[in-house]
């Protein structure tokens, strides 16, 4: 029994070390961070998601992505992921402020989603481009935002609503005569059309993809009236009877909301980004070298 207090000193030690290490040091270093902001205090980064966002990834941990996808960009030195085009920058703790809970993910059956929003075409769906539209000055400001309501572009365009099928348009054809509804067009890659019908049937877009398919996030019902607007566009192989349709579910718009959140491009002054001057380099502009 001599060696007793030795013995407890050595466990106590071995756990107060490790503890020291793993929770008070990391919590210390990470555990009150802020958002980003610039000199002035503006352009705060990262930003909470909107509510249908932060719901998406409920959905999205509900439905098991995170044990196929990470979100997490690794450093150059220790991974190619910033080769493999996933980010500019590695993915830094502050980009996760704002997530509860955190679904990094740790293995990868599938690509790295950590800036698949960023992938969205530039434009997203502004609406069939109907008419010979006076381009409204699309403003292209904060990306982060979705394009919300197509708001009535203020163009003549027949009203979907109105029920007095003035034009004498070919019935449910789309609005414009050159986009027949045909099953083939495919919808801009990343749009959220595209994502849609990514989950819904992802072999339709990807010939060899092995994730699973999504359908019961997928309503299908018979057209009353209208087509609706976001009734899924599919491939022959998954074409509905006609006189039916698939639409999205709530949840499903909520995780494509949550998808075409995810962006870690904002520059981070803790994350190196790649192609940008390294940070010691003798900036010409010093003031612009925090950004
Ligand atoms: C069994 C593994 C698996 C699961 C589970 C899974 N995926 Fe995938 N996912 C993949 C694979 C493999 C690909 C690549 C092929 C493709 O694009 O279909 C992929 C591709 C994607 C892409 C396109 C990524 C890119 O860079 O092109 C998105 C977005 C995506 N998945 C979202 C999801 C969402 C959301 C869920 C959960 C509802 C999910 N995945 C569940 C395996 C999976």
């Amino acid at each position: 029994m001599k060696g007793i207090t030795a013995l407890f000193l050595g466990i106590f030690g071995t756990f107060a070390f490790s503890w020291a290490g793993l929770v008070l040091i990391p919590n210390y270093q990470i555990g009150h961070l802020d958002p980003q902001v610039d000199e002035e205090g503006n352009d705060p980064y990262p930003m909470p998601k909107s509510g249908m966002a932060d719901r998406g990834r409920q959905i999205y941990a509900a439905n098991g992505c995170v044990y196929c996808h990470s979100q997490q960009v690794r450093a150059d030195y220790a991974s190619s992921d910033i080769e493999r085009k996933w980010g500019d920058r590695r993915s830094a703790p502050r980009d996760y402020l704002f997530e509860r809970p955190v679904v990094l993910g740790k293995m990868r059956g599938g690509p790295d989603l950590s800036n698949i929003g960023k992938r969205a075409p530039v434009a997203e769906e502004s609406a069939p481009p109907a008419s010979p539209a006076p381009a409204v000055p699309a403003t292209n400001a904060a990306p982060g935002v979705s394009p919300a309501a197509p708001s009535a572009s203020a163009t003549p365009v027949p009203s979907p609503a109105a029920n007095t099928s003035a034009q004498p348009a070919p019935a449910s054809a789309a609005t414009s005569p050159s986009t027949p509804v045909v099953a083939s067009d495919t919808p801009p890659t990343y749009s959220a059309a595209w994502h849609h019908r990514h989950l819904y049937s992802p072999r339709s877009l990807v010939l060899d993809s092995n994730m699973p398919a999504y359908h019961f996030l997928y309503e299908k019902r018979r057209v009353s009236g209208e087509r609706a607007a976001d009734a899924l566009k599919l491939a022959e192989g998954d074409a509905v009877p006609e006189g039916w349709e698939v639409v999205p579910t709530y949840d499903a718009r909520c995780l494509v909301a949550y998808l075409m959140s995810l962006d870690q491009s904002h520059p981070l002054k803790e994350a190196k980004t790649a192609g940008a001057p390294p940070a010691s380099a003798p900036a010409p502009a010093p003031t612009k070298e925090a950004k």
